[in-house]
């Protein structure tokens, strides 16, 4: 039992619990959520990691939240060893297990988990749900991929086309012709923001039905006076001319099971394979954020032709997580 004394001595402490001061706090729920000066500084930082290859022990007593509302290999794993790596705690947050599963809301999920944790990274289904928790959390809040965005991935395939194209800087990539083929997805909408904010040369090729909604394009488009981009959008694979970069996606997205057999035959056009490689230039690079559907988006010979850089971005996933942890959770508390 607590005497009356001691009581007293624990008013200074109480004022503390009670008047819980909340520090700025700055999410990565969008590329969008980045100034080209900020990514920039995340490559610079990703690239120290992979040069270097040693851990830090910055994180010491620190905690990142990993939920996953999908499935996830790469993600799951990245964060899990960058945050372990830097000398911190992953927790993995069993979606079965957490109560929200049973209906708690996003809103409660977020405040209470604020308490224990120093970040969170969240992998949702609807991008409105990480906004959500964003919202209402205290600490710092990444997207692990959401139906609209998928900004991690994104800054390794950056980091990824600078490697392979040997561009030192944000100027050299410029020059490099970026083609995305198939959905206009979460990955397509995330390499056409980093276009815009950086000002590089990128052209989406995609089924009518699937190009990009208008609102999505207009805010790309938003930056293209002020940073220079080239931002063109089409569904004609002849575009894939000249291409540095070809890049795809699969079909069917998770989340999309459902509509996979419309896909399969709305997409087979955009398939990358030998013929569209040969409109490419000699020096062009295959990417795919994986997983692959061999045979699909992407034929089996050309995926055995690329895996270099392929797995390499896989790689790179790595050392983009350890340099976003440190930019997002190392200002927070
Ligand atoms: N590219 C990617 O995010 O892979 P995972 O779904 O395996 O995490
Ligand atoms: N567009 C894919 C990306 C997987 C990393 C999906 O959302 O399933």
């Amino acid at each position: 039992m607590i005497e009356f004394n001691s009581l007293n001595k624990l008013d200074s402490l109480d004022k503390l619990v009670c008047r819980r001061d909340v520090m700025a706090k700055k999410d990565l729920l969008s590329i969008y959520d980045l100034s080209a000066k900020e990514i920039k500084a995340l490559l610079s930082k990703s690239f120290e990691f992979k040069s270097k290859k040693k851990s830090l022990d910055v994180f010491k007593g620190k905690i990142l939240g990993l939920i996953f509302e999908k499935p996830s290999t790469r993600t799951m794993v990245s964060f899990t060893t960058a945050m372990l790596q830097l000398g911190g705690t992953p927790v993995f947050l069993n979606t079965e297990n957490l109560q929200r599963k049973r209906g708690e809301s996003v809103h409660d999920t977020a405040a209470v988990l604020s308490r224990y944790l120093n970040g969170i990274m969240v992998r949702a289904f609807k991008h409105s749900d990480v906004e959500e928790f964003a919202k209402y959390s205290t600490i710092p809040v990444i997207n692990g991929l959401t139906d609209y965005e998928h900004p991690c991935q994104i800054l390794a395939d950056i980091m990824t086309i600078m490697e392979f194209h040997k561009a030192k800087t944000i100027g050299a990539l410029k020059k490099i012709k970026i083609v995305f083929t198939g959905d206009s997805n979460n990955i397509a909408n995330s390499l056409l923001a980093i276009s815009a904010v950086l000002g590089l040369d990128f052209t989406l090729i995609s089924p009518k039905e699937y190009l990009p909604k208008k609102e999505i394009l207009n805010k790309a488009l938003g930056y293209t006076s002020s940073t220079g981009a080239t931002i063109k959008i089409t569904s004609d694979v002849g575009e894939a001319k000249n291409a540095d970069v070809i890049y795809t996606d699969v079909w069917t997205s998770m989340g999309f099971e459902a509509e996979e057999r419309k896909r399969k035959k709305a997409f087979s056009p955009y398939q990358v394979n030998g013929e569209l490689l040969k409109k490419a230039s000699s020096k062009c690079i295959v990417l795919h954020c994986l997983p692959a559907i061999r045979g699909e988006e992407i034929t089996e010979e050309i995926m055995d032709k690329y895996e270099d850089s392929i797995f390499t971005q896989a790689e790179n996933r790595l050392y983009v997580q350890k340099a976003i942890l440190l930019h997002f959770l190392g200002t927070a508390g």
